[in-house]
C-alpha cells in the first residue's frame, strides 16, 4: 500500500482484494489466537466448559441459543435464572410454556424461546432413545433453533468434540484478516468463509478456538473500533495492512424497516383491573400476554393539527394478519356498545397521549418499527361482564388484573413500556 493513503478511508477507497493468505499465515492463526485467549480471553462466563473434563452440552446449548442475537451482559442474568429454574434439559422440556415465556420475557426474538422449548422436548426424546445427547454436528442441526454455527459450538464446547463455528463475529474477523470482500449476505461468500473457518480450526482444540474467536470478535475485532494494536493477528491481517478494517465485512445495504402503527387498548373494569390477552401461537409475541392491540389501516390514519403527519401506515395484509379473533371481538363490542370506532374516529377517543406525537411509544422489532398509541377506556360492571362472556364463548384466554400481576406474567418489552407511561 502506498504510504500516502489517508488513515480513514471509505469502503470505495479500499482495494478489492481477493482472499489471499499463505500457508504460514493460515497455520499460525490458531496458535496466535489460542495464546491470546489464554492470557486475555474471558474465562469466567457462567456457561463456559473449557476448564472441565465433563462438559455439559445442555448448558452450552442453552447459552448459545440465548446468545444468538443478544449480548453477553444481557444474557448472564437470564441464563442464571433459566439454570436455577430448569437445571436439566428434562426440567425445561417438562416446564409449561408459560413458565418458559416468563423466564424469557425481555430477551426478545420470542421465536427463539419457542424453539428452545421445542428443542428441549426433542433432546429428551433423543436421550430417552439413545441414552445421550446428540453427538454430531449434523444431529444437533436437527434440533429446533440450532443452525450450523450453533451446532458447531455445542459439539466443540459442550462435548469437547470437533466443531467449527462461523457466526457474525467470526465472519467479521475472517473477512478482515483474509481480506474477503464478497458480500456476506451471498451464499458464495459464506461458502468461502466456512471453508476458511474449517481450515483454521485446530483438530484438538476446537472448543477453546471457538471461545477464543468469539472473544476476539467481541472484545478486539469490534464492528466500529477494532483494537488492532492489541490483536494477535495484526501482522498478517489484510484489512489492517490496508488500513481498511471497518470496510469489512462487506454487506449489501438492508432495506429500511417499515413502520406499523397500532392502538394499545387499556380497557379497565370498575375495579381498575385491565384486560390482558394471551396472543395466539403464530404472529407477533406468539403465546405471550399482551394488552389488546388494534393495528391501524391505511385509511384510518388521520392528520392531527400541527402534529407529525403520517404519509403511510400498515397495508391491509398486516392489518388482517395481526388482527386476532379476541381483538376483533373487542373492536366490535366497543363499536356497538360504546360507539367507539377505532378505525375511523381517532379524535373522539379518550387518549392520554395524542396520536403519533413525540410521546407515542416507539418500539423496534426485527422487521419493523412499531408505533404504539395507548387508549384508555373504562367499562362499567355490565360491560365488563358482557365482554368477558363474549371472549369466553370464543375460547379466548384472557384475564382482568392489575399491573403488578400483569408484570408477573412475563410481558414483552413493548408492554412494559406501555405500563411505564401510566
Ligand atoms: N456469543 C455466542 N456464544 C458465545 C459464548 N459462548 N461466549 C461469549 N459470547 C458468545
Ligand atoms: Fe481485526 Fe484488527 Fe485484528 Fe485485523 S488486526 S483481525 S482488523 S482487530
Amino acid at each position: 500500500m502506498p504510504a500516502t493513503l489517508p488513515k480513514t478511508k471509505s469502503k470505495t477507497d479500499c482495494p478489492q482484494t481477493n482472499f489471499s493468505q499463505n500457508s504460514k499465515a493460515l497455520d499460525s492463526f490458531a496458535p496466535h489466537i489460542l495464546d491470546w485467549f489464554a492470557d486475555n480471553g474471558r474465562h469466567d462466563l457462567p456457561w463456559q466448559q473449557h476448564k472441565t473434563d465433563n462438559p455439559n452440552p445442555y448448558i452450552v446449548w442453552l447459552s448459545e441459543v440465548m446468545l444468538q442475537q443478544t449480548q453477553v451482559t444481557t444474557v448472564i442474568p437470564y441464563f442464571q435464572r433459566f439454570i436455577s429454574s430448569f437445571p436439566t434439559v428434562q426440567d425445561l422440556a417438562n416446564a409449561d410454556w408459560e413458565m418458559v415465556a416468563e423466564h424469557w420475557a425481555g430477551l426478545g426474538y420470542y421465536a427463539r424461546a419457542r424453539n428452545l422449548h421445542k428443542g428441549a422436548k426433542q433432546l429428551v426424546e433423543i436421550i430417552n432413545k439413545t441414552g445421550n445427547f446428540p453427538q454430531t454436528v449434523d444431529d444437533w442441526e436437527n434440533i429446533s433453533g440450532v443452525g450450523r454455527s450453533t451446532a458447531g459450538a455445542i459439539v466443540a464446547m459442550g462435548l469437547h468434540g470437533y466443531g467449527v463455528i462461523c457466526d457474525g463475529n467470526v465472519k467479521r474477523v475472517l473477512t478482515r484478516w483474509a481480506g474477503i470482500d464478497g458480500d456476506i449476505t451471498k451464499s458464495a461468500t459464506n461458502k468461502q468463509l466456512w471453508a476458511l473457518a474449517e481450515r483454521l480450526t485446530p483438530a484438538g482444540q476446537s472448543g477453546e478456538f471457538a471461545q477464543a474467536m468469539m472473544d476476539m470478535g467481541a472484545t478486539l475485532c469490534t464492528r466500529n473500533k477494532p483494537a488492532c494494536l492489541l490483536c494477535p493477528l495484526q501482522n498478517d491481517c489484510i484489512a489492517h495492512q490496508q488500513g481498511c478494517e471497518t470496510a469489512y465485512p462487506v454487506k449489501a445495504k438492508k432495506q429500511p424497516k417499515p413502520s406499523k402503527y397500532s392502538h394499545v387498548l387499556l380497557l379497565s373494569n370498575p375495579q381498575g383491573q385491565m384486560l390482558w390477552l394471551q396472543r395466539p401461537e403464530s404472529g407477533i409475541w406468539g403465546g405471550l400476554w399482551s394488552l389488546p392491540l388494534h393495528f391501524l389501516k391505511k385509511e384510518s390514519v388521520q392528520k392531527t393539527q400541527g402534529k407529525k403527519v403520517l404519509a403511510t401506515a400498515n397495508d391491509d395484509k398486516t392489518y388482517e394478519a395481526e388482527f386476532t379473533v379476541a381483538e376483533q371481538i373487542i373492536d366490535a363490542y366497543l363499536e356497538k356498545h360504546l360507539n367507539k370506532n377505532l378505525n375511523k374516529s381517532l379524535s373522539d377517543i379518550t387518549t392520554h397521549k395524542q396520536p403519533f406525537d413525540k410521546d407515542t411509544i416507539k418500539h423496534t422489532l426485527t422487521h419493523f418499527h412499531w408505533y404504539l398509541m395507548p387508549i384508555t377506556i373504562t367499562l362499567d360492571e355490565t360491560q365488563t361482564d358482557e365482554l368477558s362472556k363474549q371472549l369466553a364463548k370464543a375460547d379466548i384466554v384472557f384475564i382482568w388484573c392489575d399491573d403488578s400481576h400483569a408484570k408477573s406474567l412475563g410481558l414483552p418489552k413493548a408492554m412494559l413500556k406501555v405500563l411505564a407511561t401510566l
